[in-house]
């Protein structure tokens, strides 16, 4: 069979999907709770590596806890490398980075069983706390595999559990020793589910990623007078929850008022002590905010920060803020991009050019080769949820758009 016209197996990927999904799986739902070095994660890491071993890849594992799988090329040139993770948010779904790992692996597997051996070798990767959901920030391992943080520096982030990275890398046994910054692929690839609702809502199969937007999450820490709830007047009071409130309000209204595509989220909070009859003694919450033009986003930013000063000094509170993540908007290269439309034209799908408005590891993976993402429809634009649903149709698209892709960078025509 020539090259042209391979395709992958939607009955194994979904196979595949299913079961790491079991690991770690929140009853009654089709999701899963693997966060990032816990002992799910560890589970879903070891079936993954057995599935790479089955498929004679030869397995690395580098001090952040990537794993990289690489099936032999004709010649041992760098990879084509394809990958995403397998942690998930607390409420994760079925198919959110799984899918670009496990099709990865349904790529291999095409690739042996048809006996086709591509000019360049073919690598699949998992990264350590993509969802940054437990360690932030997000995309840790892709951070540290393109040399953006050092390894001693990541080792040494705390968990919202209070949990550190290294030991929990340790415990897991999941610290390798393959060399940080890891190796530059030839290119790199990430099939994922769009997470939002533009390609089923214009009842388009594909989205060929053009860029991602800039993500700014913060922490804020409000301090101010805990107190009875009852005796203490309000013209007295220095209640932080009240400043936090304010500032979740004013989230939703700042991305109102800047409009498409600015978002922002308050996605985490905690008061203290957290009584129903007690004024805080301070309010802990993160914002998240995002927008695909970095000027707009420092807008924003400034907006918050004003507002948040504002309202903390009126109400006699102390604010301290620490810095969670802070990525400016990445565009993918062109010339990916073009491959991953016209692969999806010849192959009969509808394709649409996109923004990504979560986060990837392809962002990062961008700053050191060639690197585009394949997107296909999310029903309902859900996720980050267990009811997160992609139609096996969609899937078998998405993969095979991604495996064109693939045997395209990896022959040994393309640059
Ligand atoms: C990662 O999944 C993010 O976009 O928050
Ligand atoms: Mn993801
Ligand atoms: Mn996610």
């Amino acid at each position: 069979m020539s090259e042209l016209d391979l395709r992958i197996n939607i009955e194994r990927l979904s196979t595949r999907l299913a079961d790491l999904s079991a690991i770690g799986a929140i009853e009654g739902t089709e999701g899963s709770a693997r966060l990032a070095l816990t002992d799910e994660d560890k589970a879903g890491r070891d079936l993954v590596v057995t599935w790479m071993k089955d498929l004679a890849m030869t397995v690395t594992v580098d001090g952040i806890g990537n794993v990289v799988g690489t099936m032999a090329g004709q010649s041992e040139g760098p990879p084509v490398m394809c990958g995403s993770h397998i942690d998930t948010v607390g409420t994760g779904g079925r198919y959110d980075g799984n899918l670009g790992v496990l099709a990865g692996l349904e790529v291999v597997e095409t690739l042996t069983a048809a006996g086709i051996t591509p000019y360049r070798p073919i690598a699949v990767a998992f990264f350590t706390d993509e969802e940054g959901a437990r360690f932030a920030p997000d995309m840790l391992g892709s951070l540290v595999y393109v040399g953006g943080m050092a390894l001693e520096e990541a080792l040494d982030i705390e968990g919202i559990d209070g949990a550190i990275v290294g030991p929990e890398l340790e415990r897991i046994g999941y610290n390798g020793s393959s060399p940080l910054p890891g190796a530059v692929p030839h290119s790199f690839v990430e099939l994922h589910i769009e997470q939002g609702p533009v390609l089923e809502v214009e009842g388009i199969t594909v989205g060929a990623v053009e860029s991602v937007q800039g993500i700014s999450w913060t922490e804020v820490t409000v301090t101010g007078q805990s107190n009875h709830a009852g005796t203490t007047p309000i013209s007295l009071r220095k209640d932080p929850g009240f400043v936090a409130g304010s500032c979740v309000q004013f989230a939703r209204e700042l991305a109102l008022e800047l409009g498409h595509p600015q978002v922002s989220t308050v996605g985490r909070i905690e008061f203290h002590p957290n009584l129903v009859n007690v004024v805080p003694a301070s309010a802990v919450f993160t914002v998240d905010i995002r927008n695909t033009d970095e000027t707009v986003l420092r807008q924003a930013e400034a907006r918050f920060a004003e507002f948040l000063a504002a309202t903390a000094e009126a109400e006699g509170c102390t604010v301290e803020t620490r810095t969670l993540a802070r990525f400016e908007p990445v565009p993918f290269d062109p010339a990916v991009v073009d491959l991953v439309e016209s692969t999806s034209q010849r192959l009969g799908y509808s394709v649409k050019r996109m923004p990504s408005g979560a986060g990837h590891d392809a962002q990062m993976m961008a700053r050191v080769c060639p690197t585009a993402m394949v997107f296909t429809p999310s029903v309902n634009g859900i996720s980050h949820n267990p009811a997160e649903y992609t139609s096996p149709a969609d899937l078998e698209a998405g993969a095979n758009v991604m495996l064109q892709v693939m045997l395209s960078l990896a022959s040994e025509d393309y640059q």
